[in-house]
């Protein structure tokens, strides 16, 4: 049920606080200020020589995300690649290597095919799956679920989040394992990871803002998103969500390959969603921005207030989020990515919990 909720989505964007929130009660020992898996140790982190991911749509774009989280915590190298592609390159795989599969229904085919060719090739295998009862879910070595419930808008949201939050524990893990991870870094890590429902609460606040620039969004017939590390799967993902539900045309890149190519599409009828907390990267960004409205670009800012004091440009709006510890930030910075594609689609008059020619789960290639 829509609750008070005028679609699936909408609820479902509502719930990520509290869904968040119980994941990471699964997977985290809060009192003890340590990760605690729920399938306990039957991943062998220490010994493993990579890790090889693979999942469709925003399940990609979550694995993307871990991808930063796994090299940089627990110095495990990651290769990562749509099921679509992995399932049919014949890629060598290593000894010693875990496959990782993501997916929120479990029954994805491609991501399905991925999976029964990791163990032809003797990888083990780990799922993050929503559903549990899945086949994917049970043709797996071990299986760390996201508990998002069910997820009914065609749209991943919810299941998007609980699948980083599961990823952000199970690299804390693999960095304490590997001896990369400190026991006193790994509790000032817990405890971020405690403080997000919180701040993604707040994020939700934010929805008024955003509907007012949804009205100018929903004018567009191109939306460029930019990020860098992390950030870059957000604008992937921002960009996804948009063309999905209210079929405008968006496209994500890392910030860094604007001047390679798309900088040639900027003019002001082109919004460039940038998305940006004030980390150590921060400033590379501002530099981008600035070729953008060099050129007359419109910008919207995803930023904190530190961001939005030390931008040095103007932007058309700036979405002002709390102030975080930059390492798990996605997770909230999420939120602002996914009701702007809501509200747009919503102001368009689109539905968006049944986007045309999109089905919940491909269950075929
Ligand atoms: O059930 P899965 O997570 O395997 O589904 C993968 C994609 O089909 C899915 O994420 C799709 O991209 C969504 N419609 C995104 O909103």
């Amino acid at each position: 049920e829509k609750g008070n909720h005028r679609h699936f989505m909408a609820k479902e964007i509502y719930e990520q606080p509290e869904v968040v929130g119980h994941t990471l009660t699964q997977y985290l020992d809060m009192a003890g200020g340590t990760v605690r898996l729920p399938f306990g140790d039957k991943i062998d982190w220490k010994s493993l020589s990579r890790l090889t991911i693979s999942a469709c749509g925003t399940s990609y774009y979550a694995g993307l995300v871990a991808k930063y989280w796994f090299e940089k915590l627990a110095r495990l190298p990651v290769e990562i690649d749509v099921a679509s592609e992995f399932r049919y390159r014949e890629a060598p795989l290593p000894d010693q290597g875990l496959a990782l599969f993501v997916s929120q229904s479990g029954e994805t085919a491609d991501t399905l095919a991925g999976l029964r060719y990791a163990r032809q090739n003797g990888q083990a295998i780990l799922s993050v799956v929503n559903v549990p009862t899945s086949t994917i879910a049970r043709e797996s070595d071990a299986v760390a679920q996201t508990l998002a419930g069910p997820e009914i808008g065609v749209a991943s949201t919810k299941a998007f989040v609980c699948q980083l939050a599961v990823f952000a524990s199970l690299a804390l893990a693999a960095a304490r394992a590997r001896g990369t991870l400190s026991a006193q870094d790994e509790a000032g890590h817990v405890q971020h990871l405690i403080s997000l429902p919180g701040l993604m609460a707040r994020a939700l606040e934010l929805e008024p803002e955003i509907e007012k620039l949804a009205r100018e969004l929903s004018k567009a017939k191109d939306v460029l998103y930019l990020g860098r590390g992390t950030s870059f799967p957000l604008a992937l993902e921002g960009a996804l969500k948009l063309k999905e539900i209210s079929y405008i045309h968006a496209e994500g890149y890392a910030a860094g390959e604007l001047k390679h190519g798309p900088i040639a599409l900027i003019d002001e009828d082109m919004p460039v969603i940038v998305v940006a907390p004030h980390d150590t990267l921060y400033e590379k960004t501002v530099s981008n921005m600035q070729e953008v409205a060099a050129r007359g670009g419109r910008i919207i800012l995803i930023t904190d207030a530190k961001g939005a004091a030390e931008c040095g440009i103007e932007p058309e709006a700036t979405i002002v989020m709390p102030e975080m510890d930059p390492t798990f930030a996605p997770i909230v910075y999420a939120l602002p990515i996914q009701m702007i594609a809501y509200q747009t689609a919503v102001f368009m008059g689109k539905d968006v919990d049944q986007p045309r020619n999109l089905a919940k789960s491909v269950t075929v290639e």
